[in-house]
């Protein structure tokens, strides 16, 4: 490989929900064997790695994230055989595999948790989260994120368990030696494998208060009972970090892996998701700083804040990584808007994700600017969206099936798929798009070359030339003598811009330019996208 390149800091990581991104068997499921499938066109798309959302055994009950076996495959996804091929076949292509981890809570249905509910006595006791309460109540006012209170009474065991979010999903006890020993092992087991790395889910939920104390009263982006805490003592707590290095330690023990946190914050706070890189070296490789996904405003302003912000608040050897949408929230092409626009906002928001410093992840679909599917109340699935309709409609619509042609179910499924497909499927497809030089799909491919061959976008640093208040974004990229220049219009109009002094040369656009030379200024196109090289003589 490249002198200095690393998987993980320097290539571009895709996020699939395997529900949804293709389905090999007529069941209307996504699967391993249609991810396998369709590795061809991620190869070619340009990726470096695939982060599946979970496939391990499980009940459903929030859609794998809860784990009923660490070790095994859930039928409906495939077969522990089934995997073996998957890294066998991505890892031929050169495509690394990040899997889910799901660490804060397994499901009920989870062997430990059965032993544990058993009896008060019973070997693994204190593996999940257990309390006598007071005089028959909970012992505080905490709270799960998916509706009612986070203690479940257990009539076996004459005591409350601690649930963060669904009952079927039982907080495991990580102040139990055992129980990190035995997740240990585990990680250790899909290593051995060969897994690349893993994604961890709610890192920051590990540790809770010991003195169980309750919450006090907060605001919140919404009026869910659960935002409307401060989440003092069941969230974030300090000794977390003694786990991140632990987690660091089995992981490092292995060359070349990797761990990204998923660091949970109603109002996403840069700060505390870089406190998960710890010193940059001995915690997370990458922590998720969700603050752009939760952004509607379309302003060049914004986007620069998030980077400014989120840059600054790493530590020193800490790296950053970028994501515009994922499975929990909706797709950033709804916030793009539909239409023309939508589309070349897509692009400006394609050329950020892919130029800017840190590691990019693409969520599937994104880069055919896949919209939220229109979910009805019968066809929601999602426990969230079940609960909260219809002020909040679920996570369903950033969920549904991948738009590959224009086949029937959009060449997704030949059997009945378990979400609706986008009612635009016939618009928006890879299908379409692979054969349309000008679309989004072809941008994105053409980015990812360039990123391959240009050192400064995978490694360089971020120079801006300015703070986005023109509602343009000017900022360079540097590695060794390579210099790259870097317009976004976000501007519904054509703009005057002033280049630094220099000859710069065009390698691309999204507007039809010619590939000339500018030294002192050019006028971007509305939604224009302009990268430029410094001329090296
Ligand atoms: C994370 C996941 C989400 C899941 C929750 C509980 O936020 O991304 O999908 O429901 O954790 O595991
Ligand atoms: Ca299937």
């Amino acid at each position: 490989m490249k002198k200095n390149w690393l998987w993980w800091k320097h290539g571009v990581i895709y996020q699939i929900y395997p529900r949804s991104f293709y389905d090999s068997n007529g069941d209307g499921i996504g699967d391993i064997k249609g991810i396998i499938k369709k590795l061809d066109y991620l190869a070619d798309l340009g990726v470096d790695g695939i982060w599946t959302s979970p496939i391990n055994q499980s009940p459903m009950y929030d859609f794998g994230y809860d784990i009923s076996d660490y070790y095994k495959i859930d039928p409906l996804f495939g077969t522990d055989k089934d995997f073996d091929t998957l890294i066998k076949e991505a890892h031929k292509r050169n495509i690394r595999i990040i899997l889910d981890l799901v660490l804060n809570h397994s499901s009920h249905e989870h062997q430990w948790f059965k032993e544990s509910a058993s009896s008060p006595d019973n070997p693994k006791k204190d593996w999940y989260v257990w309390h006598d309460g007071i005089k028959g109540k909970p012992p505080n006012n905490w709270l799960g994120m998916f509706g009612g209170k986070a203690w479940e009474w257990s009539p076996i065991r004459r005591q409350f368990y601690l649930h963060s979010f669904l009952k079927e999903q039982p907080d495991l006890n990580w102040r139990n030696r055992e129980l990190r020993e035995a997740v240990y092992e585990m990680i250790r087991f899909w290593l051995d494998k060969g897994v690349d790395g893993f994604r961890l889910d709610v890192i920051n939920f590990l540790l809770k208060d010991p003195q169980f104390r309750s919450n006090s009263f907060a605001f919140g982006p919404n009026p869910r009972p659960y935002d409307l805490q401060n989440h003092l003592h069941d969230r974030n707590q300090p000794d977390n970090h003694d786990i991140m290095k632990e987690l660091r330690k089995v992981t490092d023990s292995y060359p070349d892996r990797m761990l990204v946190g998923e660091v949970y914050a109603p109002f996403p706070d840069p700060l505390l998701s870089a406190e998960y890189l710890g010193n940059g070296k001995d915690e997370l490789h990458l922590a998720f700083n969700f603050a752009i996904i939760h952004e509607k405003k379309w302003h060049a302003r914004v986007y620069y804040s998030y980077l400014h912000n989120w840059y600054k608040s790493l530590p020193k050897d800490g790296w950053p990584c970028i994501v515009l949408s994922n499975h929990d929230q909706s797709r950033s092409r709804a916030r793009f808007g539909p239409g023309k626009q939508g589309l070349l906002r897509s692009k400006v928001a394609a050329a950020f994700l892919l130029t800017v410093k840190g590691t990019p992840f693409i969520y599937y679909g994104e880069e055919i600017g896949m919209d939220d599917g229109k979910i009805k109340k019968d066809q929601i699935r999602d426990p969230v969206g079940k609960k909260y309709w219809p002020f909040n409609k679920g996570r369903d619509p950033e969920r549904t099936p991948m738009l590959w042609s224009g086949e029937k179910n959009a060449g997704f499924t030949c059997g009945v798929p378990w979400l609706p497909v986008n009612e635009d499927w016939e618009h928006t497809n890879v299908e379409i798009q692979n054969n349309d030089p000008l679309s989004l799909l072809n941008f994105y491919k053409s980015l990812l070359t360039l990123r391959k061959e240009k050192k400064s976008l995978m490694q360089g640093e971020w120079l801006p030339l300015n703070e986005g208040k023109e509602n343009y974004l000017l900022y360079e990229r540097k590695w060794e003598d390579e210099s790259l220049l870097i317009l976004l219009n976000f501007d519904k109009k054509e703009q005057k811009v002033t280049l630094p002094a220099q000859d710069w040369k065009i390698l691309l656009s999204t507007a039809k330019r010619e590939r000339t030379h500018h030294s002192a200024y050019i006028f971007p196109e509305a939604y224009e996208v302009i990268i430029m090289e410094k001329n090296k003589e």
